[in-house]
């Protein structure tokens, strides 16, 4: 039966994000939504990929004929050098612990380690391409690729949390959007610092506790599509790990708007100053600073 094409904004509907959360108090207080400054456009600038992780996609597109690069928005890679820009505003670390969620046939997970030599694990739904992006890692192995990455068929919403991963990534398009609820309880339960996705406001479309820091154009594998792929950091006021007393206070300071921390510093500076000096003859010796005596 031959149907009529759609027009985009149709096709667009079933997964167009739902509100999930009203404005933030900071918002109705009408002090602006993000906490930090930045540049959210970024203007694209050149970028190198490394010789190895050239080669590593090779043998992803040999050992995967290709499937991949013409899927276009039904399957849907970004190239080498767009998720090189991706991997270099996520900030990843060798102590980074990166997580694909939806990890296809496996680039991102390969990119990521021999990028920043950390470990790199994909989790994906499909069998056929878990197996394609198992049989990469076996040809990644056999080309001398030093490991780091592992690949789990699964359904990542049969997770609790998405600890303990630092860094997530998803090429989370076609999401819908209960997925994407479900993906912000898993996000929010965790400790991961950074997230990047393709969906514009992950914070107030479905409630991940997040704040945008970087907005990268990218181009895709096999088509003219392009993507702006955002890339998110962890909302302060949503760490779920309960801060020592010591630093709870000055972290308070950290939620507030750049003035109040502003002049929140000037205070303590001053309060510093005008401080009592103790008289010196009342001060103890510090045990650290007194040389030891010697014993002979
Ligand atoms: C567009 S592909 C992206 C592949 C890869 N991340 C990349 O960028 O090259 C998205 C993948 O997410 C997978 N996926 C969708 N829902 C999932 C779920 N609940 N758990 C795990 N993987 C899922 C799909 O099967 C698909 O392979």
């Amino acid at each position: 039966m031959s149907t009529t094409p759609r027009s985009r904004q149709q096709r667009r509907t079933p997964l167009a994000p739902r509100k999930k959360r009203g404005a933030t108090q900071l918002e109705q207080a009408g002090e602006g939504k993000r906490l930090f400054e930045g540049p959210e456009e970024d203007t694209p600038e050149p970028c190198v990929v490394s010789e190895p992780i050239k080669r590593a996609y090779a043998i992803v597109r040999r050992s995967s004929n290709g499937l991949g690069e013409t899927g276009g928005a039904i399957y849907g890679e970004v190239t080498a050098s767009s998720f090189q820009r991706v991997v270099d505003a996520m900030g990843l670390e060798p102590t980074s612990i990166f997580l694909d969620v939806g990890s296809g046939l496996g680039k991102p997970n390969f990119h990521a380690a021999l990028h920043a030599g950390c470990a790199s694990f994909g989790v994906e739904l499909e069998e056929v391409r878990w197996q394609l992006a198992t049989f990469n890692l076996m040809q990644m192995h056999a080309a001398g690729f030093g490991g780091g990455v592992y690949f789990l068929h699964g359904d990542i919403t049969a997770a609790y949390s998405l600890d303990p991963f630092s860094h997530v990534y998803m090429f989370d398009v076609g999401f819908p959007p209960t997925l994407l609820e479900t993906l912000a309880d898993l996000f929010n339960r965790s400790q991961a610092r950074v997230l990047a996705s393709f969906q514009k406001n992950l914070d107030e479309n479905y409630g991940f506790d997040v704040v945008l820091r970087r907005k990268i154009q990218t181009s895709m594998h096999g088509s003219t599509e392009k993507h702006a792929c955002f890339v998110y950091d962890r909302h302060l006021r949503a760490s779920p790990v309960s801060p020592d007393p010591l630093f709870v206070e000055g972290l308070e300071k950290l939620r507030e708007p750049k003035e109040l921390q502003c002049k929140d510093a000037a205070d303590r500076l001053d309060a510093s100053h005008s401080k009592p000096r103790r008289p010196r003859s009342a001060r103890k010796t510090d045990p650290y600073l007194t040389p030891p005596r010697r014993i002979i």
